[in-house]
Formats: structure tokens, C-alpha cells, sequence
């Protein structure tokens, strides 16, 4: 257990905040036993920080956690069953089950963070979301100290959605994840550039490690390695909105880029919203909006995370007015703000 404990390198923005309380554990034993040592104090479950904000000293308890393990449950001519522990980083059990040719994860290759985290906010990319491939996870119930079991359908998966985000958030701190996997893949190559890359590498029939690489060929071109330049991945949703809201905004942009969700909804893609407003690149002191993804925010260096806040905030007022279409944060922000815009 450490004190007064500095967060920076254990955050994606690279915010210098401090945590009063930091320890790390790798069994359920270990985190009962830190969970009963400060068992008044405000919580915060740190996986990879790569998802989340900090706008001011963390007054409470940090645990970061460090639950390894890879373990094969099950399998048949067709499925694998695959456990991995909350701690396992994300892309290295991508690349483990690509190198056993275990399908079903390639196309999110790179995503950073931990295994943990991913059913979190049901992490996506490039077509695929972990909904499609996950089959359950166990998670420690904070206040009983039981351990319990959560199918696909009890984890309310949405787009970046998920019931420990709404009804259950900070209720529980998941342990490990299974996912249902398959060796006989269909791949998903029709997303974004994809397709592309592989023509551009000549290859016509792929393995998933080509999907891989060509997944990760689009995502270094365009968002930031937090190793260069601190960032979270997208600071907003893509805005899902009703045809009558987007008929209007369609006719004056034509170009507007949009995906069809249903019968009666569209996504909006917010990196082109923010671009068209004029915002792309804009830089406020030591912190501003990517220059290669408008959906990204990035810290140039020594920013604090109210100033990114701020930024956010910005953002929203500004496509709120040119749009009429109101984004939402998908970072974490640290502590809760309950009032912000
Ligand atoms: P953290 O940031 O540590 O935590 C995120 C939230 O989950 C916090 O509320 C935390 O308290 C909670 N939490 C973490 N672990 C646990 C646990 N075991 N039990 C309970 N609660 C827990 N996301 C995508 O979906 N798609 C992308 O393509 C994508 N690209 C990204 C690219 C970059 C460059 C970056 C920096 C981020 C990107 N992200 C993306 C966001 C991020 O990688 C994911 O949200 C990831 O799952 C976060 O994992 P983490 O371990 O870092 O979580
Ligand atoms: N666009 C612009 N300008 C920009 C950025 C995007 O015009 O600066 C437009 C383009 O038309 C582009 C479209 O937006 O075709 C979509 O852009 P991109 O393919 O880069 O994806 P995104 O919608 O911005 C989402 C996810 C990413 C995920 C990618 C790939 C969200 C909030 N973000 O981004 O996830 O990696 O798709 O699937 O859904 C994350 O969650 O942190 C994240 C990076």
C-alpha cells in the first residue's frame, strides 16, 4: 500500500494526479484484504488508465488490478472457450489468441487497456464489438464479498455500453473474462480501410493475423500512441439520432458522414462533426484536438485534466450550436462530475 502515490504513468492522458491510497492486487484474497483496510474510502478499479480523466487528486483508494492468467475452459472442431484474468493486457491476449489461430478478436487488435475493462463499456473496433465474442465474466461484488457470474445478456451490452457503466456501476470489480472464440473464422473485412490495406499488401485471401496487421496499420496511421502524446482513445460517442433530427442537418451537409442503425436512427461519425466546425487540430494551451482524428484530445504535455475537461466542454457547446446534436463523453471522467455539461 502506498500513499500520496502519483498516477501519471498510470494513466493514458498522462495527468499528474495522486491518489491517496494506491496498492495493486492479483488474487481475490488481496483485494479483500485491501478492500477491508480502508473500507470508508472512495474506490476507483484501475486497469490499463486508458480510458479515463483526472481532473483533481484522487481523495480515496486506488487498486490497480494485476489478475493474470490465460486459461483454454474448452474446446471442440469449432469453439474455443478462453478465460483471461482482469489484469492480462488486452492486445498481448488478442495476439495470444491469434497466434494459437483462435478467430473472433483480430479486428481489435491494438485497443489498449486491460482484459478487465473491455466488457466495461463493451470496447469496439473496426465492425466488431467484444458483445460478439464474449460468453461470461466473474466479478467481485463490493459490498457482500461474494463472487458472481454475469452471462452475455445480464451485461446489457450496448454501444460502449454496459450494466456495470448504468444500474451496477461501482458496484462490482470484475475478475476474469471468457470468451467464445471460434477456428473457423468469418472474417470481417468490410469496416473502414481495412479492405483497402489488404489490397494495398496484395493479399486476397487473409488469415486473421493479416486482419490484425492491417487493423493496426489503419490505427497507427491515425490516433496517437499515449507513449508520444497522452491521450484516451475517442473522447466522445459517435451521437446516435432520430432520422427527423438528422433530415435537417443532411440537407444542409450533404457530406455529412453517417451510418444507418435502424429504421429510425443514424449514427453520426463526431470526429467529421468536429472537423466540420472548424476544430480539428484547435489547441488550447497545452492540451487541443488531434490533428489526425478530430475525435481524439490530446495532452501536448503538463496539461491538467480540468483544462481537457474544459476542452470537452468546448467541444460540445460549439456542435451543439453549429449542429443541434449533443455529444457525450465516452472517457471516464475522475472524480464524478455530476454537473458538467
Ligand atoms: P481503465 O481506463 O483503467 O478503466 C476504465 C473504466 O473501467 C474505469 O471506470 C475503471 O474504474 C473501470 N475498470 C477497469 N478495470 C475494471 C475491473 N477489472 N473491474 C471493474 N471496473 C474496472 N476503446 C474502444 O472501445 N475502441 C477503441 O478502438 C479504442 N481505441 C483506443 C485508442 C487509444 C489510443 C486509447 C488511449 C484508448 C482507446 N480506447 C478504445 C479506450 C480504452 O482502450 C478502452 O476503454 C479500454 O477497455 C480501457 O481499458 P483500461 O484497462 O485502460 O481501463
Ligand atoms: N472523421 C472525420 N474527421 C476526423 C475523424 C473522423 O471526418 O477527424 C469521419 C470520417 O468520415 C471517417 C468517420 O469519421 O470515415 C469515422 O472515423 P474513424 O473510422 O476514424 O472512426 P471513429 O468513428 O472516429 C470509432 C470508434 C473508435 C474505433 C474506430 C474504428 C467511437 C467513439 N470511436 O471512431 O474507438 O477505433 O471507430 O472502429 O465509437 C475509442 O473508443 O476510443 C476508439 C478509438
Amino acid at each position: 500500500m502506498q500513499h500520496n502515490f502519483s498516477l501519471q504513468p498510470f494513466n493514458t492522458f498522462g495527468i499528474d494526479v495522486k491518489a491517496k491510497h494506491f496498492a495493486r492486487f492479483s488474487n481475490t484474497i488481496e483485494l479483500q484484504n485491501q478492500l477491508n483496510t480502508f473500507p470508508q474510502e472512495e474506490l476507483l478499479i484501475l486497469g490499463g488508465g486508458s480510458n479515463m480523466l483526472f481532473t483533481q487528486d484522487f481523495n480515496g483508494l486506488v487498486l490497480r488490478n494485476e489478475i493474470k492468467g490465460i486459461e483454454l475452459l474448452e474446446q471442440n472442431d469449432d469453439q474455443v472457450l478462453i478465460k483471461a484474468g482482469a489484469g492480462e493486457n488486452w492486445h498481448a491476449f488478442v495476439q495470444h489468441c491469434i497466434a494459437q489461430n483462435w478467430a473472433g478478436l483480430e479486428n481489435l487488435s491494438l485497443i489498449p487497456g486491460s482484459v478487465g475493462a473491455s466488457p466495461m463499456q463493451n470496447i469496439g473496433a473496426y465492425g466488431v464489438e467484444i458483445k460478439d465474442v464474449f460468453h461470461e465474466l466473474s466479478a467481485y461484488h463490493i459490498d457482500s464479498g461474494e463472487t458472481h457470474t454475469f452471462n452475455k445478456e445480464q451485461c446489457q451490452f450496448g454501444y460502449r455500453e454496459s450494466v456495470f457503466k448504468r444500474a451496477l456501476k461501482n458496484q462490482y470489480i470484475i475478475l476474469d473474462v471468457t470468451f467464445a472464440l471460434t477456428k473457423n473464422p468469418e472474417l470481417r473485412t468490410s469496416y473502414g480501410a481495412i479492405q483497402q490495406e489488404l489490397s494495398a499488401k496484395g493479399i486476397s485471401n487473409p488469415s486473421i493475423r493479416d486482419i490484425s496487421e492491417a487493423v493496426i496499420a489503419i490505427r497507427q496511421s491515425k490516433l496517437p500512441d499515449p507513449k508520444d502524446l497522452g491521450n484516451a482513445g475517442s473522447f466522445f460517442k459517435n451521437p446516435v439520432i432520430s432520422l427527423e433530427t438528422f433530415a435537417p442537418i443532411q440537407a444542409k451537409y450533404p457530406d455529412v458522414s453517417h451510418y444507418v442503425v435502424s429504421d429510425k436512427e443514424v449514427k453520426l461519425a463526431a470526429g467529421w462533426l468536429i472537423e466540420k466546425a472548424g476544430l480539428k487540430g484547435y489547441r488550447e494551451g497545452t492540451c487541443g484536438v488531434h490533428t489526425k482524428q478530430a475525435l481524439v484530445l490530446v495532452n501536448y504535455g503538463g496539461s491538467h485534466g480540468q483544462q481537457i475537461l474544459d476542452l470537452s466542454t468546448h467541444i460540445i457547446q460549439t456542435i451543439q450550436s453549429q449542429f443541434g446534436v449533443t455529444l457525450e463523453r465516452e472517457v471516464n471522467i475522475i472524480p464524478t462530475h455530476e454537473s458538467i455539461l
